[in-house]
């Protein structure tokens, strides 16, 4: 005499997966803090991407899934797609998408695209990647590309998030390059990088604009400041923080960069939502 048979017995809907769109597999999720999580999915073996660029990413939760556009944070050779992602309490993909396991169903449209990468650079010497919160998984990618150091003598990387937790992805990141096997002789000694917070007290605060703008930065380093002469410059953020470090380096003389006219900077907006 049970009336547990009668409770949730509906299968979870299902959708079919729209044209045109890969369907791939969770392969594993980390969770940081309340608000960031990193996750794996396979990748389709016909995916040919650049280091540095976004694809649209989805969930088979609906006869039409909402997209949103994602960084790799994988570089272009390795077999996986991994992707750093902020968590939404009412975002339309990414309340649902922090839930996701391994084993689950994560949607791809075909197309990888951005700017930055390292062909909408012209050479240089030093390489600086500044981002805030999400905005640092393109350079996770390039950091573990070898290209990335073909063609620069040194990368630094700044990343400021609000409190020192959001920092975590960033300081595995930077300290599994010597560790790993293909990047780790390229990487040696030549990336550096640059934490600080803006809303707990850490042993470096402020956003990047005023630590770069009051000469703190390359204090703190050791460095000459940025100059389009030997430099070049990847911004990945929110929408104000793009336009700050846009208008600051080009007070400083950068030019914006494109695949098609490569010069010494390139910006895109992190992903939120
Ligand atoms: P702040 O705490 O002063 O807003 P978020 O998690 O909201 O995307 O923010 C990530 C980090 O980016 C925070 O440390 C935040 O600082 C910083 N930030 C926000 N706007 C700008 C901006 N216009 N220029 C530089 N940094 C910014």
């Amino acid at each position: 005499m049970s009336t547990a048979s009668a409770q949730n017995t509906a299968a979870p809907q299902t959708f079919p997966i729209p044209a045109n769109v890969h369907a791939e597999t969770v392969v594993s999720v980390k969770h940081y803090t309340d608000r960031l999580f990193s996750f794996r999915i396979t990748r389709p073996q016909s995916l040919r991407f650049r280091s540095g660029e976004f694809v649209m990413i989805g969930l088979p939760n609906a006869e039409r899934p909402v997209f949103r556009a994602y960084s790799i944070a994988s570089p272009a050779w390795d077999d996986e797609l991994e992707f750093f992602s902020i968590k939404v309490p009412d975002g339309p993909l990414t309340q649902h998408l922090q839930k996701i396991q391994p084993g689950d169903t994560v949607l791809m449209r075909p197309k990888p695209t951005g700017t930055l990468v390292l062909d909408a650079l012209t050479p240089a010497k030093r390489l600086f990647m500044i981002s805030t919160g999400t905005g640092i998984a393109p350079f996770a990618s390039l950091l573990r590309d070898p290209d990335t150091y073909e063609k620069f003598e040194h990368a630094y990387l700044t990343h400021t998030c609000r409190d020192v937790a959001e920092l975590a992805y960033g300081k595995e990141l930077v300290a599994s390059l010597s560790q790993d096997p293909l990047i780790g002789e390229f990487a040696a000694g030549r990336v550096t990088l640059y934490n600080s917070t803006t809303r707990e007290t850490s042993p470096c605060m402020g956003r990047i604009t005023a630590l770069i703008g009051s000469g703190k930065f390359y204090s703190d380093l050791g460095i000459e400041p940025l100059n389009p002469e030997t430099d070049r410059v990847m911004i990945c953020g929110s929408m104000q923080m793009l336009k700050d470090v846009k208008e600051l380096v080009e007070s400083l003389g950068f030019v914006e960069g494109s695949l098609a006219n490569p010069a010494s900077f390139v910006v895109e907006r992190a992903f939120v939502g």
